[in-house]
């Protein structure tokens, strides 16, 4: 997957299916799937960090967390989410954060809105960096808009929506993700543009689709917004597994001998000592941990 492909993929009327991802081991779990692209949110602030919002994500955490996804995942494409305000204090500061997202291994940057911002949406493009807009639910502007809450749900505010998408087609978004419009007006939206749509709770008119990789996976128990499908109970998966192995310590069952490492100078009592077996340096060997961790 490159940047061209997304518009090939509306193009040609296939979806597109994106998920978030923030951590090294999630990313080769993502890597080793058939999904299309990682999207690197700042809903990590809440998933990895326990904010109760999206405010709390830096530019510096953005960075790390890209950093990781890129090394478990190096073969997707990858779009790092631009943080609260960060694009919002001019043109050095936006373009110093799309440098550290850019450099931490992201193949693109994310940013919500437009108002006020599309000549620097522009100067992102033209410094030859893919840019995904945003619009609908923008988490950033949570306490601007009243809480999480669905948007465009009256014809002027689709009327609005729509005219915010052609202002980031013009600046040169390669792609932009509805999250929380109504069905049809996603379609609307999606049918007058030129590049993809990306839905999230946007229903099923749209390009393709992002959702948060701990919501697919059912790790943020409780959270079952409508538009979420829950594909594995993975927090009841982990939480057996941990109070198995809780149980086996507590009562010896592990580990076992075969998950024990055998020492050498080591005589089962009633045994006769075995002929000392020098090693090379003349001491008895021993069990490399590096070289021989499974033996
Ligand atoms: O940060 C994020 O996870 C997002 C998606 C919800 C689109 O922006």
């Amino acid at each position: 997957m490159n940047v061209q492909d997304f518009q090939k993929m509306k193009d040609e009327g296939r979806k597109i299916s994106m998920i978030t991802c923030y951590d090294y081991s999630s990313a080769r779990a993502v890597a080793d799937s058939n999904i299309d692209c990682i999207l690197v949110g700042d809903s990590l602030a809440m998933t990895m960090h326990g904010y109760p919002t999206t405010l709390s994500a830096t530019t510096a955490m953005m960075a790390l967390h890209t950093a990781a996804v890129a090394k478990g995942a190096p073969a997707k494409f990858i779009v790092g989410d631009l943080p609260f305000l960060s694009y919002r204090k001019g043109l050095k500061d936006a373009m110093d954060a799309v440098h550290e997202l850019m450099t931490a291994g992201a193949h693109a940057v994310k940013l919500e809105g437009v108002r006020g911002h599309a000549e620097i949406v522009r100067h992102i493009v033209d410094s030859g960096v893919p840019v995904m807009g945003h619009l609908g639910l923008t988490p950033q502007s949570v306490h601007a808009l009243g809480g999480m809450k669905v948007q465009a749900r009256t014809n002027a505010a689709l009327k609005v929506l729509g005219s915010e998408a052609h202002e980031l087609e013009e600046a040169g978004c390669f792609a932009i993700v509805l999250e929380c419009v109504p069905a049809q007006g996603a379609r609307r939206v999606t049918d007058s543009l030129r590049v993809p749509t990306i839905g999230i709770g946007a229903g099923p008119y749209v390009s393709g689709q992002v959702l948060v990789y701990q919501d697919v996976l059912g790790l943020n128990p409780g959270f079952k917004p409508k538009f979420l499908r829950v594909y594995a109970n993975t927090f009841e998966v982990i939480r057996k597994a941990l109070n198995a192995y809780d149980d086996d310590v507590k009562s010896g069952a592990f580990p076992s001998a075969s998950e024990s490492y055998k020492d050498p100078d080591f005589i089962e009592p009633g045994a006769t000592k075995p002929t000392e077996h020098a090693g090379e340096n003349g001491r008895g060997s021993r069990i490399t941990l590096t070289s021989e961790m499974n033996q």
